[in-house]
């Protein structure tokens, strides 16, 4: 007997952080203004899309001084812009990234709950860590906490989190015509939490919400960052978008879950995915190698460079060939603190590779960067699209992808009208909602073994 076809999860990503945005096209519009926002999750609902999804940068990338030139300066709040999210669709999951460890667990969790009520029970939280240092100089701690103990901070904000979620059963309120709310249960929203990281009490204030919690994402790719999914996450945001690179995940992540007395189907793991989509897979190919170069200007390209180089580059033309003399790997790194710069474990190794490259191919700065960088992970007409999509769900290289188009908001309409026809066709995709919650889209359990408490009651 054949398999049963895996149905397909799909998400939008609001390109709210990088070099993603191709600000040159025509039909590039504001990443702030509110229609921007409401006009990318109409189409997404438009198209039974699961849920949107709002990656956070708390701080803009730069170095010597100068903000990286093509990224997304204006970031507006996660909980703004989700809770008006909220009041514009009606099904559409709403997926907030929130880091662990400069927020405090009462706060996020009030945030999470509160959104979960306002929606309907369509909210969900990607727990970050951003270990780095530059990050952290926007608050009070600086570069708080090592990489391992940001995990450990992290499990420990989620595991309170939860306890507050918890701390309220569903029916401890009573609504009343003539009195209004009350309480009928004196211990409602009462907790107390000792621990490493966190040492509170008190009483939670928001009564239990829709979904019981939201749906947890996870997003860390390292060791830590791995278990902490298998043990508490529902669903991972990864960047392994290739077929080897994601089956090689997806099988690593989910042989996880076992020792945490999970099955592999409990979590659920979505790679970020480019796409370049046009009539045919030539003119996609085409579209593609214009979208690259629109995404990497001279002066991202130099930035770029600089990082191995670890030296000023910006007297040199990025169109010019590669600097001759070598990185310097003794001074302080120009970057320092930054995330990325793990990227580059031996910099006179990668900068001797890339010197070979650009000669044998005669590439520029700029060339050597576009060349080497992120291609599109899928291209094509929708025919091939789809069929590529379906395939690497099929092969378990995913469950689904969290689709980031190159122009804001209206990169996905295309998607949506031409390729998920293909995909419902194909068996693969809803044609309809067939529940209120982020859960019911995910097939995820609620927490107290229910589906939709409210719906039940
Ligand atoms: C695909 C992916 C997406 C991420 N998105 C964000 C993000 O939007 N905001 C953020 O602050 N950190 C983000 N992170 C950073 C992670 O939460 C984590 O802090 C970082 O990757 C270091 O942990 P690791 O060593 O386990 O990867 C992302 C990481 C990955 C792999």
């Amino acid at each position: 007997m054949s398999k049963p076809l895996k149905q397909i999860h799909l998400a939008a990503h609001f390109p709210g952080v990088n070099n993603t945005t191709v600000w040159s096209d025509p039909a590039s519009g504001s990443h702030i203004e509110f229609s921007s926002f409401a006009h990318f999750a109409r189409t997404a609902e438009r198209a039974k899309f699961d849920f949107l999804f709002l990656a956070e940068g708390l701080r803009l990338r730069e170095q010597g001084g100068k903000i990286y030139d093509l990224d997304v300066v204006g970031r507006p709040d996660t909980f703004t812009v989700l809770s008006a999210l909220a009041a514009v669709t009606d099904r559409l999951g709403l997926t907030g990234t929130i880091n662990s460890t400069f927020n405090e667990p009462y706060e996020v969790a009030r945030q999470f709950a509160s959104l979960d009520h306002l929606s309907g029970g369509r909210a969900a939280w990607n727990v970050v860590t951003s270990w780095d240092a530059f990050t952290g100089e926007n608050f009070r701690r600086g570069g708080f906490l090592p990489q391992a103990e940001r995990y450990s901070r992290a499990k420990e904000f989620l595991a309170t989190a939860h306890e507050l979620f918890d701390s309220w059963h569903g029916d401890e309120i009573l609504a009343d015509q003539e009195t209004g709310v009350f309480l009928r249960d004196a211990k409602a929203g009462a907790f107390v939490h000792r621990g490493q990281h966190f040492d509170i009490h008190g009483r939670f204030n928001v009564p239990r919400s829709p979904q019981g919690r939201p749906v947890i994402f996870q997003a860390g790719d390292s060791e830590e960052g791995r278990e902490f999914a298998a043990s508490d996450a529902d669903a991972i945001f990864s960047r392994h978008a290739t077929l080897e690179a994601g089956r090689a995940f997806y099988t690593d992540v989910k042989r996880r879950l076992a020792k945490y007395g999970r099955r592999p189907d409990q979590l659920l793991i979505l790679p970020a995915a480019t796409f370049t989509l046009a009539d045919t897979d030539e003119e996609a190919r085409e579209l593609a190698k214009e979208v690259r170069r629109q995404q990497v200007s001279g002066a991202t390209a130099l930035r770029h460079l600089e990082f191995v180089w670890n030296r000023d580059l910006s007297g040199y033309d990025p169109d010019g060939p590669l600097p001759d003399i070598d990185p310097d790997v003794t001074s302080r790194h120009l970057a320092e603190g930054r995330a990325q710069v793990r990227m580059y474990r031996d910099p006179l190794a990668t900068a001797r590779e890339w010197r070979e490259l650009a000669a044998a191919h005669n590439w520029s700065i700029r060339d050597l960067v576009i060349e080497t960088g992120n291609r599109q992970n899928f291209i094509g007409s929708a025919e091939t699209i789809a069929r590529t999509i379906d395939e690497y769900v099929q092969n378990d290289a995913s469950d689904g992808f969290i689709l980031v188009p190159h122009v804001t908001p209206t990169g996905l309409d295309a998607f949506a009208d031409k390729v998920v026809p293909l995909l419902q066709e194909r068996g693969v995709f809803r044609t309809d909602y067939e529940g209120p919650t982020l859960r019911d889209h995910l097939g995820l359990v609620h927490p107290d073994g229910l589906g939709d408490r409210r719906a039940a009651s």
